[in-house]
């Protein structure tokens, strides 16, 4: 069986396949919430890049065909050494595969730096992320090549992927734990808040009431990666010959309980 495999370190990368599924209604995928590790944003990168290997070697040997790394944390921890290690033709994925494969290609995620540059108006824009995507080289890179004319204000979401993980995305409590990340993006003058964590657009409808009331004069747009990364999963898998069209189905696991995934994935 084809299936196209996603992963994060809990429901995050629901945000990433609720975006897929609309542009690929009819495939066949397999999701891992790797809660039982989450969250991954303290994690070094060692660690990080052990349990992208084991899920990885999962969901191939489950008949996963391309993955998807739904997790910006781990995009930037790991996705490098993933490539390095599977995407060369390679006996450890044909034993996982049955010989049906010999290489695998990975999707990741990257921050929305290069749109968000492009829409402000204030000439500010803020990132919201974890501290391992933040300081990670790859973001480094992508705010120095597509923010030199704009001012970028960061701060991790403190609490965000908590909230979620929970199911608690809305109410007094979430709305609390967002005015205090997004007060200071909205103070320094952004106009614009990237989502740089994929938790984090299941906090949309509370972070856009937070804003509103923190600057009512001021439209903030809010950009959520994942569209443009399904685009991308769509050409790849279009070069690879690899979409199939046979039907819709969900294969869910979890490292951890399993019932914040199974009741989100059915609220999508
Ligand atoms: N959803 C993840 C991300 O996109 C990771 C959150 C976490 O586990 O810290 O960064």
């Amino acid at each position: 069986m084809d299936m196209i495999g996603i992963f994060d370190s809990g429901v995050g990368g629901l945000s990433v396949f609720r975006e897929i599924r609309k542009l690929l209604p009819e495939e066949k995928y397999i999701y891992f919430s790797d809660n039982a590790y989450c969250p991954y944003g303290e994690k070094s990168r060692e660690q990080i890049t052990e349990r992208a290997r084991k899920i990885t070697d999962f969901m191939l040997s489950k008949g996963a065909d391309i993955i998807v790394v739904a997790c910006n944390t781990a995009t930037a921890a790991a996705i490098k050494t993933l490539r390095e290690e599977y995407s060369q033709p390679n006996s450890h994925v044909r034993e996982l595969t049955d010989g049906k494969m010999d290489r695998v290609s990975f999707i990741g995620m990257e921050p929305a730096v290069k749109p968000a540059a492009a829409i402000t108006k204030t000439g500010t824009i803020g990132v919201l992320a974890t501290a391992g995507t933040l300081k990670a080289d790859k973001y480094r890179d992508t705010k120095g090549r597509h923010a030199e004319d704009v001012t970028v204000v960061e701060h991790i979401g403190k609490g965000f992927v908590e909230l979620v993980e929970s199911g608690n995305t809305t109410g007094p409590k979430a709305e609390s734990t967002v005015m205090e990340s997004i007060e200071p993006l909205l103070d320094a003058g952004a106009d614009t808040i990237v989502l740089g964590c994929t938790h984090y657009p299941f906090l949309k409808e509370t972070i856009e009431k937070v804003a509103s009331q923190l600057t009512p004069e001021r439209h903030i747009f809010i950009i959520d990666p994942a569209p443009a990364v399904a685009k991308h999963l769509i050409d790849i898998m279009t070069a690879e010959n690899i979409i199939k069209r046979e039907g819709f189905s969900l294969s869910l696991h979890a490292s951890g309980d399993d019932s914040v995934l199974v009741k989100m994935s059915e609220n999508l």
